[in-house]
């Protein structure tokens, strides 16, 4: 591809975060022990919240560093998988661990990873402030980062992978506005649930969205309802947004949610309502209980973003470092904090309503055997899921 387009993008610097951190993981209680039984402490929970791939050892040529398990089906069934096959076809030894949400077990694991003598380190960071720290640590051993997914606002990564994250938020807003218009509601109340606020994207998903919606509540079509930021896009936290703002504003007529988590967090609270499949919700990741929903009509649409290309675009990347190539990007973004601009790689999302799930398992992403399970076979069948 010999077109280098600069497509620049600004980042909003995201709102100053809010509530604590939830690390109450092994790392947290160094404090107490004596320095010997710190570094056990370390290598043990370095296993216990690392993972069990047979590749972690010292020679891996790249580390990996994924944020959690929790907050999206992805990281785990999507992004290990894909990351760990494209590694492995070329023959480079890959460590890919999970912080499992822990600030400091995400610090001590790349710690680990510069001393074991990586050459490139790819981070999906769980705020800015930390993967900063780890990208300035890597960058003065000579270790190359690339921000994988999540830009490190400040952080100075060498490269940047991800979607046109602008663009899931602008699927989203659309997506809503098309069901509440297909559901004929007049001047329909819209909730937000909004990502992390510690997170970048989450920051970009609302301005997509909001780049739709606002104009919508100013002309009075649409009326603006509570609007609030899931803390590290915590699954049950949303779940107790969701029923306060409901609680507040019984007459919300559609939510935005961030993504499939939040918003199935928003469907089980409206089921208790018996409003589930009244009140359109949005999400993305096209997790396999996200598109259940879809199917279910609980949820409006999800949006797809094929991790595959997204992993494929990072290992090349990556390999071509370790190679001691120049790493092939396809346009830059410029970081709102630094203005420096950070050479990216950004793919494009795509919208699923209950029509074209079966495009995702035709892409392979989810299969047919996880999605339609139980009473969901009959609704695959019914919208062409084979
Ligand atoms: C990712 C989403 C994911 C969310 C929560 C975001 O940064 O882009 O795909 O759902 O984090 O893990």
């Amino acid at each position: 591809m010999g077109c280098r387009m600069l497509c620049r993008t600004t980042f909003a610097r995201p709102p100053v975060r809010r509530g604590g951190s939830s690390t109450k993981g092994p790392l947290m209680r160094k404090g107490v022990l004596g320095v010997a039984a710190v570094s056990v402490a370390v290598l043990a929970s370095l296993t216990a919240c690392g993972n069990d791939n047979k590749d972690s050892g010292s020679k891996a040529q790249v580390g990996v560093i994924l944020p959690d398990s929790k907050t999206s089906a992805r990281w785990e069934t999507a992004d290990r998988k894909y990351l760990q096959q494209a590694f492995d076809a070329a023959g480079i030894k890959a460590d890919i661990q999970n912080a499992q949400g822990d600030k400091q077990a995400f610090q001590t694991i790349a710690d680990q990873m510069i001393t074991s003598g990586v050459k490139v380190l790819m981070i999906t960071n769980l705020d800015s402030g930390t993967g900063k720290a780890v990208i300035q640590k890597a960058k003065s051993q000579g270790v190359t980062v690339i921000d994988y997914d999540r830009l490190t606002l400040g952080g100075g990564a060498q490269y940047y992978v991800s979607f046109d994250n602008v663009k899931v938020g602008k699927l989203q807003g659309e997506g809503i506005a098309k069901c509440l218009t297909d559901k004929k509601i007049v001047k329909p109340v819209v909730a937000y649930l909004n990502g992390a606020p510690t997170d970048n994207n989450a920051t970009l998903f609302k301005s997509g969205y909001d780049g739709v919606l606002k104009p919508k509540f100013d002309s009075g079509e649409f009326v603006k309802g509570p609007d609030q930021a899931v803390p590290e896009w915590d699954n049950a936290q949303a779940g107790t947004i969701f029923e306060q703002m409901l609680t507040g504003t019984p007459n919300i007529n559609g939510v935005v949610a961030a993504n499939d988590g939040l918003g199935n967090a928003a469907i089980a609270v409206l089921k208790k309502q018996k409003l589930n499949g009244q009140v359109p919700v949005t999400g993305q990741d096209a997790t396999v209980q996200g598109l259940q929903n879809v199917l279910a009509g609980d949820q409006c649409l999800t949006v797809y973003k094929a991790i595959k290309q997204e992993a494929d675009a990072a290992t090349k990347l990556a390999i071509g470092l370790v190679k001691g190539e120049k790493g092939q990007t396809n346009g830059a973004v410029t970081d709102p904090e630094s203005k420096s601009d950070v050479p990216s790689v950004l793919l494009e999302p795509k919208p699923i309503y209950k029509e074209n799930v079966k495009d995702v398992v035709a892409d392979g992403y989810v299969t047919k055997s996880e999605l339609c399970t139980g009473d969901y076979a009959k609704l695959c069948a019914d919208n062409g899921v084979s």
